[in-house]
């Protein structure tokens, strides 16, 4: 592909068709754009070889830029010695003790929001506001425990407005002097309700008690998680809600353990990935696998056309979870999944990420049968993939099958009637 005037245009109107179409010219693709010269790669080899063995000679770049007034010097977009020393110091808030937690608390958000799963009118649900609601009182009983409701809910909302805020990454209102200036009003009030919650230390336990006297790095460190955690997480449990439709291609299945519903969650990452671009730019000139990569070249992995690779995926449109038993896995090219990005610089959350939405798949697919208004997605993008139709459906409860669950060995699952 080479320049051409109307793909900027283009890339503002609709990036994921245009993301599609270069990703359909084959697994190395060359574009030229704005003066710009940007390599679309879905080739597994040299995928891991930018993200995984070279991270020396690639550094975060392009895209990067429009979500700095968010996330300022948090993980997600710092380098250097502050991403080093920043990665190993919070290492340990995601560490595995941290699943435990993460299964308790999305016991309990699923209790409390339960009752919205089936509305006394017998009318859908939105599936993306309830996921939303879940994950962020997931997120917010880790990050601040024992903080009062009112302020968790103000919290939120100002959250919900930074992610719609990022919902529109690619669309030329966002940089408008009215939005740029909504935007720093939230997140002057966003980074006020941190600053508190991390000076009363809002308990021992939480990240913000941790940070003991909260400097601005520590503020950018709670945003950059509470909004792209919350974004990535809550549009992973919404769509592999949905995907519970029987229609998608899940066998009926009365019964789900834990394991069913990780595999799950992790086909619904496969084909609606969160986070669908990765982007670097080359710091020096490079080749690879025959590949020559100009210095200051935009390389552009799409987890989310490497993950519909018919060469790598068999059949990559159909839903299907078994794709990842265990047995199974050797048919995963490295390089073939990546949901969390590969490397050093891959998802700090994905554990907890993960053992949130399995705990919440299987207590909604265990208590409920879930029929949604269209079987298929119909997707755009912001920062995250997101659905361009709200992800109605409704539910109707299932036969109890907690005691069956506490038989085999396994908790039983607070949301089970
Ligand atoms: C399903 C949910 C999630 C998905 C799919 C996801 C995906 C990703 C991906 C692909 C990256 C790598 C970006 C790159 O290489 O440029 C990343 C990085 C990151 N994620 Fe997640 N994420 C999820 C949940 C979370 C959660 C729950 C948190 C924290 C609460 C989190 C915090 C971060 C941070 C801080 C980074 C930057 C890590 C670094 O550069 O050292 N993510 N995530």
């Amino acid at each position: 592909m080479s320049f051409h005037p109307r793909l900027i245009w283009r890339i503002a109107r609709d990036p994921l068709r245009v993301l599609e179409r270069a990703g359909a010219r084959g697994p190395v693709v060359a574009v030229r754009a704005g003066g710009r010269r940007f390599i679309f790669i879905r080739q597994p080899a040299i995928v891991r070889e930018v993200l995984v063995k070279r991270t020396d000679r690639y550094a975060k770049g392009f895209g990067l830029r429009g979500t700095r007034p968010v996330f300022g010097d948090g993980l997600l977009t710092s380098s250097g010695e502050t991403w080093r020393h920043d990665r190993s110091a919070l290492r340990a808030f995601f560490d595995a003790e941290r699943v435990d937690d993460v299964d308790r608390l999305a016991d309990a958000a699923v209790a409390r929001h339960r009752p919205r799963l089936t509305p006394a009118g017998g009318e859908a649900i939105d599936l993306e506001r309830w996921a939303a609601d879940v994950v962020w009182s997931v997120l917010a009983a880790a990050f601040f425990p024992g903080w009062p409701a009112e302020r968790l809910d103000h919290m939120h909302r100002l959250v919900d407005a930074l992610r719609a805020d990022l919902a529109l990454l690619f669309q030329v209102r966002r940089y408008l002097p009215w939005s740029v200036m909504r935007r720093r009003a939230v997140i002057v009030h966003l980074d006020r309700l941190l600053r508190s919650a991390a000076d009363v230390g809002a308990s021992p336990t939480g990240l913000a008690g941790r940070c003991g006297q909260c400097g601005p790095r520590e503020i950018d460190q709670l945003r950059t998680f509470l909004v792209a955690g919350y974004d990535t997480t809550a549009w992973a449990l919404a769509a592999a809600l949905s995907a519970l439709d029987e229609r998608v291609g899940q066998a009926p299945r009365s019964r789900w353990t834990l394991d069913d519903a990780e595999r799950h969650c992790r086909e619904t990452l496969r084909l609606y990935p969160p986070i669908w671009i990765i982007p670097r730019r080359a710091m020096v000139d490079d080749a690879i696998h025959g590949l020559r990569i100009a210095r200051g070249t935009d390389i552009l992995i799409s987890p989310y056309l490497v993950h519909r690779d018919p060469d790598l995926w068999p059949d990559p449109l159909r839903f299907e979870p078994d794709r990842f038993l265990p047995a199974r896995r050797d048919e995963i090219r490295p390089g073939a999944y990546l949901p969390f990005g590969l490397g050093p610089r891959s998802c700090i959350g994905e554990r907890v990420a993960l053992a949130l939405c399995r705990r919440v798949v299987a207590a909604v697919a265990d208590g409920f049968v879930v029929a949604t208004r269209r079987a298929r997605l119909r997707l755009q993008v912001g920062l995250t993939l997101r659905s361009r139709l709200p992800l109605m459906a409704l539910l109707a409860p299932r036969a109890p099958t907690g005691v069956a669950l506490a038989a085999r060995g396994e908790p039983p699952l607070a949301v089970v009637a």
